[in-house]
């Protein structure tokens, strides 16, 4: 794999964990501080990977087998790693990832139960093996998660529709996940407050930029 300057930062986490929020306040600072900022969103990020990302999301999609599910995945994010972050990382660039491969393992290893072993391969591949160099996991019971969707009034995508029994076990899922890749991953209780929660990714991003960028 070609060396990369840049910093590639990935935020995992079930949905309802807060990622998005504390994406756009690390986005901020970074800003503040002078960095080149390229966020991205997964499944997304890039005209294909959004075409992708409707069929996944579309809740009339009931009939999306589990393997087509995890190829489609794999197939958005492999466009965006090329076409968004490998640039990105080549000119020097932090990238924040709003979910990446971690993802496809808690949900389709973890909470649909496929083969975990293939579930890595066709990550790897997916990726051409570019793995994050920090990984943000904002841990969160479900339970708490669904009532923050009910406080913001929400509905429920595809995804989010699935039973409880299947976030349980995606959340489980990312914490043996954590344990297996700890020296990327920060385990967070995401039912903290969410300016505690962005003061300590600061910090922990902080430590990782040279002092003459900070
Ligand atoms: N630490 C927090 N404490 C309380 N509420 C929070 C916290 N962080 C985020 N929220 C609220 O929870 C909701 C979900 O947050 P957010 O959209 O950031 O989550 P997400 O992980 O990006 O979800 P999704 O995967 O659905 O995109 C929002 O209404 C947000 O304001
Ligand atoms: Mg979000």
């Amino acid at each position: 794999m070609a060396e990369t300057k840049g910093l590639f930062v990935t935020f995992e986490g079930i949905d309802f964990s807060g990622k998005t929020t504390q994406i756009s306040l690390l986005r901020d600072r970074l800003l503040e501080a002078g960095l080149d900022v390229l966020v991205v969103r997964e499944p997304g990020g890039t005209a294909i990977s959004e075409k992708i990302r409707t069929i996944l999301l579309d809740r009339d999609h009931d009939a999306l087998s589990e393997r087509a599910e995890i190829f489609l995945y794999s197939a958005a994010r492999a466009q965006i790693v090329d076409e968004q972050i490998v640039p990105a990382l080549q000119q020097g660039k932090v990238i924040l990832c709003d979910r990446y491969f971690d993802s496809t393992t808690a949900y389709q290893g973890y909470g649909r139960g496929l083969d975990l072993t293939i579930v890595d391969t066709i990550n790897s591949f997916a990726t051409n093996g570019l793995e994050p160099d920090i990984t943000f996991l904002l841990d969160i019971a479900p339970e708490m998660a669904a009532r923050r969707r009910v406080a913001q009034g929400a509905a429920p995508d595809r995804m989010e529709l699935q039973a409880g029994a299947f976030h349980q076990r995606v959340r489980e899922g990312y914490l043996q996940i954590s344990r297996k890749h700890s020296h990327r991953f920060r385990v967070l209780d995401a039912a903290r407050a969410t300016q505690d929660l962005a003061a300590e990714i600061w910090e922990t991003i902080r430590q990782t930029i040279p002092p003459s960028q900070q």
